[in-house]
C-alpha cells in the first residue's frame, strides 16, 4: 500500500541518521514515542561477520520513553532499495512520528525484533562495547558505526544514555582495541 502514495516519511534511528544513500524530498529531526534505541541486534553482513558479529541499534518497545531520530520524505521508488536491509532482520512497520520543529505524521521505521536470527538482546554495557571493538564487516569498522552515531545524536543536541554508555565503555578500552 506504500506504492500508492506519492511521498511518504520515513523515520531513521541507526545508521539512517548520518548515511542517506537514497533520494529525498526533505528531511527533519524527528522523534518516535514508546521506542527505545538499543544495540541489540547482530550484524554479520554490515557491521561483522558471522564469525565476529558486530552490534547494530534496534527498537525496543518502551512505555513513556521516546526515541529521537531523522525522519526523511521520500518517494515510494526508494523502497526497492531500502528493502535489502530486511535481509538482516528487520522488518518495516507505521507509527505515529513527531517532528522536533512541530508537527506530526505516520512514518515507516525498520525494526529487528526478538524473533530474527541475529537478534542478541541485552548484554552489560562492557561486554557490548567489547563485541563493537573487535568488529569490522563490508561496511566498515563496528566501532566507528558506534561513534558516528553518538555524534550524529550530540551534533542534534540529544540524549541517549543507552547510546552514550557504550560509546564511554569503549572509548575507555583505547585505541588498541579496534581490531
Ligand atoms: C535506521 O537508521 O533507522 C536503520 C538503518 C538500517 C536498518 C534499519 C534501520
Amino acid at each position: 500500500r506504500f506504492h500508492d502514495q506519492e511521498q511518504l516519511w520515513l523515520f531513521g534511528y541507526g545508521s539512517l541518521i548520518w548515511k542517506a544513500d537514497f533520494e529525498f524530498i526533505e528531511r527533519r529531526p524527528a522523534r518516535i514515542r514508546g521506542w527505545s534505541r538499543r544495540f541489540w541486534q547482530g550484524s554479520h553482513d554490515h557491521r561483522g561477520t558471522a564469525a565476529a558479529p558486530g552490534r547494530v541499534v534496534t527498537l525496543v518497545a518502551d512505555p513513556g520513553a521516546q526515541c529521537s531520530g531523522m525522519a526523511y520524505l521520500i518517494t515510494p521508488a526508494v523502497f526497492d532499495h531500502l528493502d535489502l536491509r530486511e535481509k538482516n532482520g528487520y522488518l518495516r512497520e507505521v507509527v505515529p512520528i513527531e517532528f522536533c520543529a512541530g508537527g506530526a505524521s505516520e512514518g515507516l521505521i525498520y525494526i529487528a525484533g526478538p524473533d530474527n536470527e541475529a537478534f542478541l538482546g541485552d548484554a552489560p554495557d562492557a561486554a557490548i562495547a567489547r563485541q563493537i571493538a573487535r568488529a569490522r564487516g563490508p561496511s566498515g569498522l563496528n566501532r566507528d558505526y558506534l561513534l558516528q552515531l553518538a555524534d550524529a545524536l550530540r551534533a542534534m543536541g540529544e540524549e541517549d544514555p543507552h547510546v552514550f554508555a557504550i560509546e564511554h565503555e569503549l572509548l575507555a578500552l583505547g585505541p588498541l582495541t579496534q581490531q
